[in-house]
């Protein structure tokens, strides 16, 4: 045995949609305190893979460990307590709420008191709502969002959408964060900072794994990127090794498209 403990174990995964098969036997390891990387071209299943973990989405077969502890079976709020935060590639905010109101729902993953205290309003649920509201305009302050507190969430634009989604994600205190491409739509300058956002994170030794179109922008961050292509694990190393793999170059060169991110840089 090693000394490598992983956080999160992925075994065998597999979901299907009718006959896609948008997770085909998916097996790696992310280490404590890791920055993984995970590319694929569009359809690979790195979303679909991202909602198994998170709870979203139930697979066919296989097992996820988490502190070696098996959770394919448990509902997304379940592992949100357990400390699993995703940010969805397609962005899910509640309309009629605030920035920070929309930040607090991410602190509902650690805090104690039941519905019944909430209900009465009793003592505890009044702290822990104090707690929260401290908690998440730390987190907004985070993603450069705090000045934007008390406006609605739907009148951000969706690039502040998606840091307002890591807000949250910040907010619930997570141990294993998921950002399901967390640069789209954001402006070079609002790039820059969610770049050195998840630095800074890294070294707080948050663990993360990140799915990000642009790859310049996986590799200059991530220790070792796994790389998916229809469903399957086709390549895992680092930045360098990945860029070389003749699987990896013939994955994103039989795919290219218009789009500017099926290419691997
Ligand atoms: N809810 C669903 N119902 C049916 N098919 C689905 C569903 N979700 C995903 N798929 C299919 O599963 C495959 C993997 O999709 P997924 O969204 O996980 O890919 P992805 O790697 O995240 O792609 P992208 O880079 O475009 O976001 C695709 O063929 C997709 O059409
Ligand atoms: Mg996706």
């Amino acid at each position: 045995m090693t000394d490598y403990r992983a956080l999160l174990e992925v075994q065998e995964l597999v979901r299907r949609f009718g006959g896609v098969s948008a997770v085909d036997s998916v097996s790696f390891g992310v280490a404590e305190g890791e920055l993984r990387g995970l590319i694929g071209p569009n359809g690979a299943g790195k979303s679909t893979l991202f909602h198994l973990i998170s709870g979203h989405l139930h697979p066919d077969s296989g097992t996820l460990s988490f502190r070696g502890k098996r959770i394919e079976r448990k509902p997304p709020a379940a592992r949100a307590r357990l400390g699993i935060a995703i940010t969805f590639q397609t962005v899910h905010l509640f309309n009629g709420m605030t920035v920070l109101e929309n930040t607090m729902v991410g602190g509902h993953a650690w805090t104690m008191h039941e519905w019944i205290e909430a209900s009465f309003r009793l003592p505890r649920h009044h702290r822990e709502e104090r707690l929260i509201k401290e908690q998440a305009a730390w987190a907004l302050e985070r993603v450069g969002l705090d000045r934007f507190m008390h406006q609605p969430a739907e009148s951000l634009p969706l690039g502040r959408q998606r840091s307002l989604q890591i807000a949250r994600a910040i907010c619930s205190k997570p141990e294993l964060l998921l950002l399901d491409e967390p640069a789209t739509g954001l402006r070079a300058e609002e790039r820059r900072d969610l770049f050195a956002l998840l630095g800074k994170l890294h070294t707080e030794g948050l663990t993360m794994i990140l799915v990000e179109h642009d790859v310049g922008f996986v590799t200059s961050i991530a220790e070792r990127i796994t790389v998916l292509d229809r469903g399957h694990v086709i390549a895992e190393g680092t930045p360098e090794e990945i860029q070389y793999d003749p699987l990896v170059i013939t994955a994103y060169l039989g795919t290219a498209t218009s789009d500017e991110s099926a290419g691997i840089r």
